[in-house]
């Protein structure tokens, strides 16, 4: 077979993402990259190093090791684009646009992660649909809705399969996330086990979509195995599993440490975001044309997200 290539396979997705590859199609044949090295790196499971932003770097590889597929993961997430807007344009949108590029030249197949930051204020926030108004007011937003524009030009003008999911929060205890709204989802469950209290930098009553990781790997595999042919908005899919709030989350976590605490300071940056993402989405679309189904509700999830964190971080209660 032709080999998978992950881009940003050391980020929160891609060091999940790439174990589930490299069972199902064979160590040798997913290679992980980077632009820093992996700890641990030169063994049998390969990887590359490579800048997205030089396009170079991401042909000679794609060329050397034949990649058929590219799983293009590295960008940066909400909140550390609005402290660096340049910096995101340049790597979530040249990024692309080279693995976009690269797989019309070497006929790949490509899986670029949308967002809810991809909606804005004027889009509708309750059970937003599929087919909606997309003007978000971030720098984040405004590269996956350009992203998502381009990878259907990509399919619709040079026939690349692009195929592409708009996440919600992504909730996992492998790796960190870094710099995203939704990141308090996460860090909420170190600091319940560790502290037994977060202070949390959203509002109470904030309700984001979220999702956790077995669901969203799942759905990645299912999407990018689906039959091309009954994709009709292939970029983008609203995907979602859950919704709650900062609030219901610390209840649900409460149930099973009745000492934690939450407090709210909200940060200016992030709830300034989170206040232009929708409340809840409406991912019919997902279900209708490739069966879409999450499996984790917010109860399992925390169950599970505890289990795991406190394991993880060996503390025996
Ligand atoms: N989790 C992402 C973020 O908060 C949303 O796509 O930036």
């Amino acid at each position: 077979m032709r080999r998978v290539l992950v881009t940003g396979a050391l980020g929160q997705i891609g060091s999940e993402i790439v174990p589930v590859l490299r069972e199902k199609y064979g160590c040798e044949n997913v290679v992980a990259s980077d632009i820093r090295l992996m700890p641990g790196a030169g063994g049998e499971e390969p990887f590359e190093l490579i800048d997205c932003t030089q396009h170079d770097q991401l042909q000679e590889v794609v060329r050397r090791l034949d990649i058929g597929t590219i799983y293009h993961l590295a960008a940066l997430l909400s909140a550390v684009a609005e402290q660096k807007p340049h910096v995101a344009w340049d790597l979530n949108m040249s990024g692309l646009y080279g693995v976009l590029e690269v797989a019309r030249r070497y006929r790949c197949k490509v899986f670029f992660p949308s967002s809810i930051g991809a909606f804005g204020p004027s889009t509708p926030r309750d059970q937003t649909p599929q087919v909606t108004i997309q003007r978000p007011t971030t720098m984040y937003g405004l590269t996956k809705v350009a992203g998502e524009l381009l990878c259907d030009y990509y399919f619709q003008r040079f026939g690349v399969d692009t195929r592409s999911l708009r996440l919600p929060g992504i909730i996992s205890f492998v790796a960190p996330p870094g710099g995203g709204t939704t990141d308090y989802a996460v860090d909420i469950f170190y600091q319940a086990i560790r502290y037994h209290h977060y202070t949390c930098f959203l509002r109470a009553d904030t309700q984001l979509d979220m999702m956790y990781m077995p669901d969203m790997v799942r759905a990645v595999l299912e999407l990018m195995e689906a039959d091309g042919s009954k994709l009709i908005n292939r970029n983008s899919y609203n995907v979602t599993a859950m919704n709650f709030t900062p609030d219901e989350l610390a209840a649900e976590i409460r149930k099973h440490d009745p000492s934690f605490v939450i407090d709210y300071d909200p940060d200016p940056v992030r709830q300034g975001i989170a206040d232009t993402w929708p409340r809840s989405i409406d991912d019919s679309a997902a279900q209708d044309e490739w069966n879409w189904q999450p499996r984790y509700d917010l109860a399992s999830m925390t169950e599970d997200m505890l289990a795991k964190l406190r394991q993880k971080l060996r503390t025996v209660r």
